[in-house]
Parts: structure tokens; sequence; C-alpha cells
């Protein structure tokens, strides 16, 4: 049966919501040949490269309450933190002097983070390093921030829709949250003419496999350049606590869809990946993922910013042993590339 959906396949160059159901209750009979196409789409278009974002987590201050997230408005354990924009242009100095060409600045929804702030920084980025593009992932804001932010600069916006039920997305979030809203930012950010990036949890709280093939129907529908995915992870100071955490074999399976959905699209293997299995990242690149984002944040800061718990934060993850990471992607056949690695599709 998997046989007869890579095939058709192969003759469409799609996946109906049928395939994809089959395929996610079919895991074990699907994951080799799903895998071995996967990685043969990604080879097509990415040659074995494996693009580098470097990750600044610039603030854990957050308005919302989302109910799996470890840096909510309602856990009182975090510490919480800002970067100055001092710190912030030393990071991107040395992440320039390593070679960066992609920075990530990702930060909870922050009141007290005002957006003229963020449009300094992102004139000084792109003093400090022309080339660089420069990716936010600051939450949803209005179109008229958005276009500011573009027209500053910024090239790229992750913002994931987290789940396309509406059902889902309630019991992920409180009721100040809506789902139209988020959906409305993506498509605001798509017509101002950013790289978007989107995507889920897998195997957050109540999650069904229907669920899994509306969100892929909602991104198809999207056309991203960019889609970020990652198992949920349990952290103890959340709502969700008693949950236990989604599996890495499933989001595997996941990147590989993704892979056979959107072709060229920049496909991060996340963190959360790698928190949950030593060799996670290699699993989520073997599945079909070419992006990987080492963490830039300064050390003193990184363990504060813990969406779930036992974040890799240190070790590969960690910007400055790109030349570890280097090699052992390198062991895995594949190559770490420094360019800025833009979405390949067709423009918005
Ligand atoms: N486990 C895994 N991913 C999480 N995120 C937030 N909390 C968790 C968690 N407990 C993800 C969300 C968010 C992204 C920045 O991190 O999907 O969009």
């Amino acid at each position: 049966m998997i046989d007869e959906i890579l095939k058709h396949y192969d003759d469409t160059g799609t996946l109906s919501d049928e395939d994809i159901r089959y395929i996610l209750e079919h895991e074990d009979e699907a994951r080799e040949p799903l895998f071995k196409k996967s990685r043969e789409i990604t080879e097509r278009y990415f040659h074995k490269k494996i693009f580098v974002r470097g990750l600044i987590e610039f603030s854990n201050y957050c308005k919302n309450n989302c109910y799996y997230c470890g840096i909510r408005r309602g856990n009182g354990e975090v510490e919480r933190y800002r970067l100055s924009k001092e710190v912030m242009e030393h990071t991107v100095e040395a992440g320039a002097a390593m070679g960066f060409k992609t920075f990530v600045l990702q930060g909870g929804e922050d009141p007290g983070f005002p957006d003229e702030d963020i449009t300094e920084w992102l004139h000084a980025i792109k003093r400090i390093e022309p080339d660089a593009a420069v990716t936010l992932s600051v939450g949803e804001r209005p179109k008229s921030v958005y276009a500011r932010w573009k027209a500053a600069g910024a090239d790229r916006f992750l913002l994931r829709h987290e789940s396309f039920n509406p059902e889902h997305y309630k019991k992920l979030h409180p009721s100040s949250m809506k789902r139209e809203h988020r959906i409305q930012c993506l498509r605001d950010l798509k017509s101002l003419g950013f790289q978007v990036g989107s995507g889920f949890m897998v195997g957050s709280p109540y999650q069904t496999v229907e669920n899994l093939v509306e969100d892929f129907r909602f991104l198809k529908e999207l056309e991203p350049a960019m889609v970020g995915i990652g198992p949920y992870v349990t952290h103890h100071a959340t709502p969700f606590k008693n949950f236990p955490s989604g599996s890495v074999e499933r989001t595997a399976i996941c990147i590989a869809i993704l892979r056979l959905l959107f072709p060229k699209a920049n496909l991060p293997s996340t963190t959360a990946m790698q928190t949950l299995a030593k060799d996670g990242r290699n699993r989520g690149i073997l599945a079909g993922a070419n992006v990987f984002m080492p963490n830039l944040s300064p050390a003193a800061v990184r363990g504060q910013y813990a969406l779930y718990d036992d974040k890799a934060a240190f070790q590969l993850e960690a910007a400055e042993n790109l030349e570890e990471l280097k090699r052992q992607i390198a062991a895995l056949g594949y190559e770490i590339v420094m360019s800025r690695g833009d979405y390949m599709g067709k423009e918005s």
C-alpha cells in the first residue's frame, strides 16, 4: 500500500488526505520507503547541503499563556530577561564572524519590547552584516507593524499555526488567543512578501491523526517557504505537565510528509527533536530536513529560554560548537553550508 502511495506520488507530485492518513496509521510499514523517497527529493533540490541559521532568543517575556509552553505568562518560576541592543549586536557580530548569513530573532510576545526597537535592531543587524537574512519570530502583530519591519529589512517570519483544527487549537490555548487571528497574520505576512514559516507540534495533548491531516492540508493551501515542526515536549510548570511528550518517530514521519508536499521548502530539524533523542537532529535530516538552527543566544540566558524541560541548548546546539557540528554532519554524509539559504520556490 505504501508503495502504491509513493508511486501515485511520483505520477502526480502530491499526497491526498487518505494517503497522509494511511502513512500516519501505518508508520512502521511506511517509514523506510517514505524516508527513501523524502531523501531523494531533498537531494534533488538541496544536494545534501544543510543550511544553518543563528538563533537569538532575545526575550522570554510573554503575554500569552499557552498551556504547553514553559515561558507562558503564568509560569512564575521563569527568570525573565531581555537582551540589550548592545548584547544583541555583539551576538550578531560573533555569529557573523563564524560565517552565519541568517539570524533568527525569536522572543515571546513581549509588550515591554516596543515594535520600534525591533525596527532599530533590524537596521543594526543589516549594518553589521548587510548580506545576512533576518528572520523574525515574535508572534502576532498588526499588519502595519509587519510592514514596517519588512521595510526595515526583515526577510522572513516564523509563526507556527500550532493547530488548524478550531477545537484542538482551543484545547492548547486560552480563549484570548484566536486561531483565526493567527491565520490572518500568516496571510498578512505572505502578502507583504515575507518568506513565511509556519508549523505545529507533533504529539501535543489531544492531537489526533485527523488534526495532523488538517494541518498538512492548511499548509498546502498556505504554501509556506519554511515549515518548522517538532515533538511536543512536556514542561513541568505548565497545565500540560502530566501529558507525555510526543514521539520523535512520528515527527520524522511528518517531516518526510512535509518534504513530499513541499519539495523546495526549508524544513528544519528542530531542537525539540534533539531534546528527546540523542540522535534526534540526525533523524530529522535523514527524514528530509535541510536546515539546522544553532543557538547563538548568550550562554548566560540560554537556560532561561526553556519552552520545555531539558531543552538542548549546549553541545552541538550551541553555535560556538559549529566546527564539531560540521564534522558530525559530514559523518552523516551531509555538508553544512553558510549561505543565506533563501527559499527557491515561487515567491509569495
Ligand atoms: N514542546 C515543544 N514545542 C514547544 N513550543 C512551545 N512549547 C513547546 C513545548 N512544550 C513551540 C511552539 C512555538 C515554538 C516557538 O515552540 O510550537 O511556536
